[in-house]
């Protein structure tokens, strides 16, 4: 499909009933390289050509947050080759990206146990979320290390400290409490929450946050995944009733 289509494709999408917050769980980079007889890795460098891709994608289309699922706490037990390729490739990322950031007005932002990433990631890492944090245009927010369960735990000792020190009163939790000692503090739970490659799991992901998200599942792999794909979802998730519980 030309730009030309493509760009005519993102008209058909009405921007009333756009979601604000898109996440994705970016699945099946390995099985996209097995397929051609390839290295694990290079499904891993097919697949950040794709992140590339969307968050261009995002932009144009008007989404305001793109969370993306780049790198889970189970995703440390992978062989040491592949877990060094994949900082090497954020890395990279984190460098080639910047100025785009910049020019369309993206604000890079991080959630999960950053402190675990290796020191040059953490580097560059923050020097990009630094120098973009005045933007407002879309924030495009990195799963690093992150695990919903670890999220959690971190929320719920934050609050028993705070219980603890008679900052916070017990009886007087609430879910807004809750979401404010959560990573996504800053972040409104997310609208649509799409998942590649087929698999129907969670994997983790934003346990607290997805409870009315709405949820979509392609067989494609996330090399293979594309802005066209996305409009087509996009649309889908148009033509859905939101009712969060009521009738
Ligand atoms: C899942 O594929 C994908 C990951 C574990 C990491 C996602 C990373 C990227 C898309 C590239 C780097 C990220 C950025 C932000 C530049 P898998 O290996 O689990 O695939 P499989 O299930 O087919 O084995």
């Amino acid at each position: 499909m030309n730009s030309n289509t493509s760009s005519s494709a993102y008209k058909d999408l009405d921007p009333a009933k756009l979601p604000s917050h898109v996440a994705i769980i970016m699945d099946g980079n390995g099985r996209w390289a097995k397929k051609r007889l390839l290295n694990r890795i290079k499904g891993h460098e097919r697949g950040s050509e794709t992140v590339r891709a969307i968050v261009r994608a995002c932009r144009k289309i008007g989404i305001s947050y793109l969370t993306l699922y780049a790198f889970s706490t189970e995703n440390w037990q992978r062989p040491r080759s592949e877990v060094t390729a994949l900082m090497t490739l954020l890395k990279k990322f984190l460098e080639s990206e910047q100025k785009e950031m910049l020019d369309n007005n993206i604000r890079l932002y991080a959630i999960g146990q950053i402190e675990r990433l290796p020191k040059n990631v953490r580097q560059v890492l923050y020097k990009a979320m630094t120098l973009t944090k005045k933007n407002n245009g879309m924030i495009l927010n990195l799963a690093l290390s992150y695990g919903g369960r670890a999220e959690i735990v971190k929320m719920v000792k934050e609050i028993a400290i705070k219980a603890k020190d008679d900052i916070i009163d017990p009886d007087s939790i609430t879910p807004e409490i809750i979401s404010e000692h959560l990573y996504t503090s800053e972040i409104p739970d997310p609208d649509l929450l799409i998942r590649t490659s087929g698999e129907m799991r969670i994997s983790n992901f934003l346990l607290w946050q997805i409870a009315y998200t709405e949820i979509y599942v392609t067989d494609t792999l996330w090399p293979d995944f594309g802005k066209d794909e996305f409009v087509r979802i996009l649309q889908d998730y148009q033509q859905r009733e939101r009712r969060y519980g009521k009738v």
